[in-house]
């Protein structure tokens, strides 16, 4: 177990565990807040992040930076980060071997930033990290508690460049998330 992210960032920089290692131009670790309380959880790099280094910073992530700051979000006090931390070809579904060798990567990252609340960006990140059975459409906006940890299932931000119409319940999942936070704090002062 790492202590710290510089840590486990280190401990990765070279990792070669799957195939997605042969097409990457940088690891897209994560980044923002080390003592968040929120994080969100996408899928994996795309090419804008691959060339960068950082999650969200390409088209989805300036939907992503837009709907923060209608909300009243500030990136750096959360913390995001991708299931795969490598980009997938063509940007393709990370598939489910490349999940499982990365996957403990993302495990370490929440044990030592102990967020209160996980959004989860879409499918990939949702059945990765809730298990298959659970569904995109039937899941969004709902939450689910596990561990001690609340997570907001919510669309991909992708999602929102086809669909417009998706953007509301993107918003709508994030102000629940703030109030839900709100409320959480107030309880542990109580
Ligand atoms: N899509 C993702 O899932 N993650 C990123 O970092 C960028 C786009």
């Amino acid at each position: 177990m790492y202590e710290t992210i510089e840590e486990l960032q280190n401990s990765i920089k070279d990792c070669r565990k799957c195939k997605l290692c042969n097409g990457r131009k940088n690891i897209v670790f994560g980044c923002g807040n080390q003592n968040a309380d929120i994080m969100f959880i996408g899928e994996g790099p795309g090419a804008d992040e691959d060339s960068q280094g950082d999650p969200f910073v390409g088209k989805a992530g300036k939907l992503m930076n837009n709907a923060f700051d209608i909300v009243g979000i500030n990136r750096n006090n959360v913390y995001i980060a991708n299931i795969v931390k490598c980009r997938p070809p063509n940007n393709r579904d990370p598939e489910p071997d490349e999940v499982n060798m990365c996957i403990n990567y993302l495990r370490n990252q929440v044990l030592i930033i102990k967020p209160k609340i996980i959004v989860l960006l879409g499918r990939i990140a949702l059945t990765s990290i809730l298990g298959q059975d659970y569904k995109i459409t039937s899941s969004r906006g709902k939450w689910v508690e596990k561990n001690g940890i609340y997570y907001m299932p919510t669309w991909h931000p992708a999602a929102l460049l086809r669909d417009e119409t998706k953007k509301i319940d993107f918003i709508n999942d994030l102000k629940n998330v703030l109030v839900y936070l709100k409320n959480i704090n107030i309880d542990n002062i109580n």
